[in-house]
């Protein structure tokens, strides 16, 4: 088998992790870098001499040594990085999320589709291993019905100036709600503030519907003083909590619900409502870092010409319950 040969476009915070990643996975290289920076690109050089530089991405995806191209640039460059790396013939891994418009969403999906294609979106929570026990639970049939989900992203910073918090952090917990449920929300929701930057919500509460009348809410922020990775999953039999800080046991299985039920006797009829307070589970979960089996999926699904996890399709849902929720956020911005 012969191996991969990737470029990486951006190279500022994240970047860097997927260069590393991809030098440790097997059959694959990474040949090329590019930053608009030329500060950045000599400073990531340096960590990676093997590889050639570019300052223009059109550059790197002109270079037909290049099978793929993994895009760590700021979301608001996705859309035309990504069209550009299809027209190039590259297969493509895009950072979360795809873009900032369903409709342009769609169009890179059918571009990927047309020229047989790999695209994939790095929605990095469907390769935790934490979140993939919370699903297998939820296939198994432990949780019951899904009644609600609760997620919890805050932090002091890292603040972004080209999207909200909503783009930057909701964009994960929208992601794992609609692989969880694997549904798009029926109805949104959204409140925000922007204290930091005018224009740009740091502040930003979510509550969405989905099919079957769950009901989910997101809390996300750049300010505030803790930072908390956190998913609640209500269901008619059990409860789950994953907590992507607590490093031993992220996930825990409460054995807690309420039966409702309606009873009729001499005094007419009344609702009984039974509580079941049990045990607490804390399920064995694998150690791994998500971003190495995220990339190793795209490797993969390129491999196998099949849809990878994460593919364009499932980010364009993502997008579009963002692009709901900035709607909200300025009525006449989206
Ligand atoms: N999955 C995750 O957990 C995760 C974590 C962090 C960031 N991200 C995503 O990664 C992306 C980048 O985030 P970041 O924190 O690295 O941002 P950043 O601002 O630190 O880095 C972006 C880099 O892209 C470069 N760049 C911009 N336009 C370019 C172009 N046309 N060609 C080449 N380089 C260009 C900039 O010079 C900068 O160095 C965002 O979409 C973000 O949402 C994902």
């Amino acid at each position: 088998m012969s191996a991969l040969t990737l470029g990486v476009i951006g190279c500022g915070h994240w970047g860097p992790n997927h260069i590393r990643v991809f030098s440790q996975l097997r059959d694959c290289e990474v040949a090329a870098i590019s930053d608009l920076s030329e500060r950045r690109l000599a400073e990531v050089g340096e960590m990676f001499p093997q590889v050639r530089r570019y300052r223009d991405h059109r550059e790197l995806l002109a270079d037909p040594a290049l099978t793929a191209v993994v895009i760590v640039t700021p979301t608001k460059s996705h859309y035309a990085i990504v069209r550009e790396a299809l027209e190039a013939g590259k297969h493509v891994l895009c950072e979360k999320p795809l873009c900032t418009a369903a409709e342009e969403g769609r169009e890179l999906v059918e571009l990927a589709r047309a020229r047989g294609l790999t695209l994939m979106v790095g929605h990095i929570f469907l390769f935790n291993a934490g979140l993939l026990k919370v699903k297998e639970l939820v296939e198994a049939g432990e949780v019951g019905a899904i009644r609600s989900l609760t997620a919890v992203r805050t932090n002091l910073g890292p603040v972004r100036s080209d999207v909200n918090a909503a783009w930057d952090l909701a964009s994960h917990d929208i992601a794992i709600f609609n692989w969880l449920l694997d549904a798009e929300p029926l109805e949104v929701q959204a409140m925000g503030a922007a204290f930091i930057q005018p224009g740009v919500e740091d502040v930003v509460n979510i509550s969405l519907k989905y099919p079957g009348g769950v009901l989910a809410s997101i809390q996300c922020s750049w300010l505030d003083p803790k930072k908390v990775r956190q998913v609640t999953l209500v269901g008619s039999r059990r409860m789950i909590t994953w907590d992507d800080l607590a490093l031993s046991n992220p996930v825990a299985v409460f054995e807690k619900s309420v039966e409702t039920k309606l009873e009729v006797s001499d005094y007419g009829e009344f609702l009984r409502l039974s509580m079941l307070d049990g045990d607490v589970r804390l399920p064995k979960v694998p150690t791994g870092e998500p971003l190495k089996a995220q990339d190793a999926e795209f490797l993969r699904a390129i491999r196998e010409q099949r849809a990878p996890r994460s593919d364009g399709r499932f980010a364009v849902g993502v997008v579009h319950a963002l692009q709901r929720i900035e709607q909200c956020l300025q009525p006449g911005r989206a």
